[in-house]
């Protein structure tokens, strides 16, 4: 298999946007390009787009070929969209990485995005009901918060996990993204703004949520021969993993603080890039609820099973810690644009990487990881490296 790696990354202003879908396309494709010089829209051979659900929100299919068009691409090896609930962009990118390391092309962007504050924030609440089973857990109320606040529950009864420590996923995350100028919140939070932030699914409250957010994002995959002709200083995809337990959150696990699909998707990118959990640097994970984010510490091996409350108490996963994690504000500060978020994150581990992430930059950083799961029981992992090997 040939080598692959980024070669370029943009994102657009996530938030509540005034934009169309088409402009957070346009803004995304920019910004990637630009960070590319000299790379023209002929010079890409394929586009994959993840995104959940245009046709609710933009009234919109066929999204590859318009966000192509929009782009000025004209997609000669590959051209696809990828919709796998929240892991979407990420599944995109595992897609361009298939293509490039089997010799089917040489240079792909892909392209996550999602307009869901369309026509109203409620309305995307419900559209979100989408990403679980209609029949049997939406319709009835069981919806994303209520899935994730069982877990947070388990975690809480069988380890002491507190309601202070899940609140402290939401001030670091909250606090990282102000420094980051394209996060949906800037204001940063407090321990106390917290705790007192309102209710949503107990023990879950409004700060350890991921909000309803517009966004796009994009980068650039190449071969190892394009990428040494567009930049010095590649990202290198040194492992990747996927797994899954289960659609239903009844026929997951009889744990649900317990997410094994996570554990068998990292084993497998570990042992592709030939790192272990302490190489990591830092890691962009999937906190759209503040338990996701713990769950991910154990599972992902930064810390043992049940100790992931104490782990973020003690620092151990923000700046001068064992591993940063979700530095550029995690789904929590940033939002969770549902298509863009994946790819969103590999941009961020692209600037880390290349020393480019200015007021959030992790010192020294060499491995990335990124983390996303679409629903409880579904995972994919990507693990990055300044150096190819
Ligand atoms: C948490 C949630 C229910 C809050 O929605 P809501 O109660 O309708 O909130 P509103 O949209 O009315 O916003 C009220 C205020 O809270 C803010 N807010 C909304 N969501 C927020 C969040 N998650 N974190 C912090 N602040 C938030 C809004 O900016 C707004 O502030 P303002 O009054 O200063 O303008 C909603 O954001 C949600 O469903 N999040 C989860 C999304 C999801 O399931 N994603 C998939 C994950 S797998």
């Amino acid at each position: 298999m040939k080598k692959v790696a980024l070669v370029g990354a943009g994102v657009s202003k996530f938030g509540v946007r005034k934009a169309t879908y088409r402009d957070l396309i346009w803004e995304a494709g920019k910004a990637c390009f630009d960070s590319v010089p000299g790379l023209k829209p002929k010079d890409v051979e394929g586009l994959v787009v993840g995104s959940v659900m245009p046709e609710r929100t933009a009234f919109q299919s066929h999204i590859s070929s318009l966000a192509a068009e929009a782009l000025g691409i004209k997609p000669t090896a590959l051209s696809a969209r990828t919709e796998h609930m929240c892991a979407s962009g990420t599944v995109g990118i595992r897609y361009a990485y298939a293509f490039i390391a089997s010799g089917l092309a040489d240079l792909v962007m892909v392209l996550g995005v999602e307009k869901l504050n369309q026509p109203s924030g409620d309305e995307a609440i419900l559209n979100m009901g989408t990403g679980v089973d209609r029949e049997w857990e939406a319709a009835f109320g069981l919806t994303a918060p209520p899935c994730f606040a069982l877990a947070a529950q388990r975690h809480m009864a069988q380890y002491g996990t507190t309601e202070e420590q899940l609140a402290r996923v939401g001030v670091k995350n909250h606090n990282h993204a102000a420094k980051n100028p394209n996060a949906h919140f800037s204001k940063g939070a407090t321990l106390d703004q917290v705790l007192c932030s309102k209710m949503i699914a107990t023990p879950l409250r409004l700060f350890m949520c991921s909000p309803i957010t517009d966004g796009a994002a994009a980068v650039l995959v190449a071969s190892e021969e394009r990428a040494r002709t567009l930049t010095d200083t590649p990202v290198w995809i040194r492992g990747t993993g996927q797994a899954l337990d289960g659609f239903q959150l009844t026929s997951l696990h009889d744990d649900y603080a317990h997410w094994p699909a996570m554990k068998r998707a990292a084993d497998a990118a570990y042992a592709m890039a030939g790192v272990g959990p302490t190489d990591v640097d830092l890691a962009e994970v999937h906190d759209c609820f503040a338990i996701a984010e713990l769950i991910a510490y154990e599972e992902l091996g930064f810390c043992k099973k049940g100790e992931a409350g104490r782990f973020v108490a003690a620092g151990r996963s923000d700046y001068g810690g064992d591993v940063v994690v979700n530095p550029r504000g995690g789904l929590i500060g940033c939002g969770h644009p549902l298509g863009a978020t994946g790819v969103a994150q590999a941009a961020e581990v692209f600037a880390q990487l290349r020393d480019e992430a200015g007021p959030r930059q992790v010192a020294n950083a060499d491995i990335g990881l990124t983390h996303n799961n679409s629903g409880m029981g579904e995972h994919v992992v990507m693990i990055y490296g300044r150096e190819a090997t």
